[in-house]
């Protein structure tokens, strides 16, 4: 679960809890007034002080700290509170609090750990009760601490607290992982557009290399053939970005019917390093890691760069080329080649693959075009299937 949602469920329980501190604190001062001082109600005072201390300084802590001193607090409250007469049930239930609030921030394995703690805490006590270690206690409480109904209250309990508090905090990691997911989609398809608003190209275009980057990466990773550094998922969203950089390039230039000049060529260049950098100030301006984002900038970056070296904009050469970038550079030629354009008519999937297989080892890295090759039919079926497609007119 992200930590923003943890400190944020666990500021609402600090406010909360911090008002019962108040509470606990106005009763034990009138009990004091009224009976005399007692050492239990010394420490419900340190109970609430160190409740409100930790709402004044929740800032200072790491979400996770205060997980567990809440536990703490709640988990000695309520082994208090079992050895006074007449609150025993209301202990058990501060121990409930106590794994609740620590739900949110710790995993499952550290959970069971405190599970654990408390119920070994919880037979101590009724031991040295029972062995008059812990005397004096009112009699009752020795009875209900060694009692069947006690210990079986005291385990259905925890297992019913157990279960809402994960249910409810996983059920609750899951709305927000949905939540972010769907409006980070929102946001790489806003920058993806922002990339057709002026280009020749279409949001076709945009989803087919999208559908080829995943045909390629199952080849890739078929059987555990290769290990990639990026999941289907990040390649399939990040290769949406790859021609961002186009929005700083002129109509004149984009909407040219015939081929460029070396000056034309030189400005068109820019729109790999222009993609680059303003996925960068994006990913500035982000608190934390974006993967989609990171992989997106080198597929900006590096997909016009050729295997033996003479791509731009670096020049890069052979597995210089990022993996991610090599991948995108066949999606897009041969989707560039299937489509008709202004400086050109659409080819046969056939003479697609013709003109590709000569420029393998010298524009493409030659192992992946083998693999390329392998699943060529599925590109030929994805492009097929793609609604433009079918208006484009088929020539060689
Ligand atoms: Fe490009
Ligand atoms: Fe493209």
């Amino acid at each position: 679960m992200s930590s923003n949602l943890e400190r944020s469920i666990l500021n609402r329980v600090l406010l909360i809890m911090s008002l019962g501190g108040v509470l606990i604190f106005g009763l034990s001062t009138m009990r004091i007034v009224t009976e005399g001082f007692q050492p239990k109600f010394g420490l419900m005072w340190l109970v609430a002080a160190s409740i409100i201390s930790l709402r004044l300084f929740r800032n200072k802590l790491q979400a996770k700290a205060i997980g567990f001193l809440l536990f703490a607090l709640f988990t000695i409250m309520g082994l208090v509170a079992l050895l006074n007469d007449g609150l025993a049930s209301i202990g058990s239930i501060f121990l409930f609090l106590g794994l609740s609030t620590s739900a949110v921030v710790v995993g499952t394995k550290t959970f069971f750990l405190l599970i654990g703690l408390q119920f070994t805490a919880f037979s101590a006590i009724t031991a040295l009760t029972v062995m008059d270690v812990l005397a004096p206690v009112p009699d009752d409480t020795v009875e209900y601490l060694t009692s069947g109904k006690t210990w079986l209250f005291h385990g259905i309990v925890i297992s019913i607290g157990a279960a809402i508090s994960f249910y409810g905090s996983n059920l609750l990691g899951q709305w927000y992982r949905n939540n972010l997911t769907e409006t980070k989609d929102t946001f790489y398809n806003a920058i993806s557009i922002l990339s057709l608003a002026r280009d020749t190209e279409t949001g076709e275009h945009i989803a087919r290399v999208s559908k080829y980057s995943e045909i390629l990466y199952d080849a890739l990773t078929h059987n555990q053939k290769e290990q990639l550094h990026f999941t289907r998922d990040e390649l399939k969203k990040s290769v949406r970005l790859h021609d961002v950089g186009k929005i700083s390039i002129s109509d004149a230039l984009l909407k040219k019917p015939s081929k460029l000049s070396e000056d034309e060529f030189e400005e068109m260049k820019l729109h790999t390093t222009v993609g680059a950098d303003i996925i960068g100030s994006i990913l500035n301006h982000h608190q934390r890691e974006d993967r989609v984002l990171s992989l997106g900038q080198s597929v900006a970056l590096n997909h016009h760069e050729n295997w033996d070296g003479s791509g731009y904009p670096n020049g890069l050469e052979s597995t210089k080329i990022p993996i991610e970038a090599r991948i995108m550079a066949i999606a897009d030629v041969y989707d560039a080649l299937r489509s008709k354009r202004p400086y050109k008519t659409a080819y046969s999937h056939a003479e697609t693959i013709r003109r590709m297989t000569s420029m393998s080892g010298s524009k493409f890295d030659p192992d992946l075009f083998e693999t390329f090759l392998s699943v060529a039919d599925q590109f030929d079926r994805a492009y097929a299937t793609s609604p433009v497609s079918k208006e484009d007119d088929i020539d060689g």
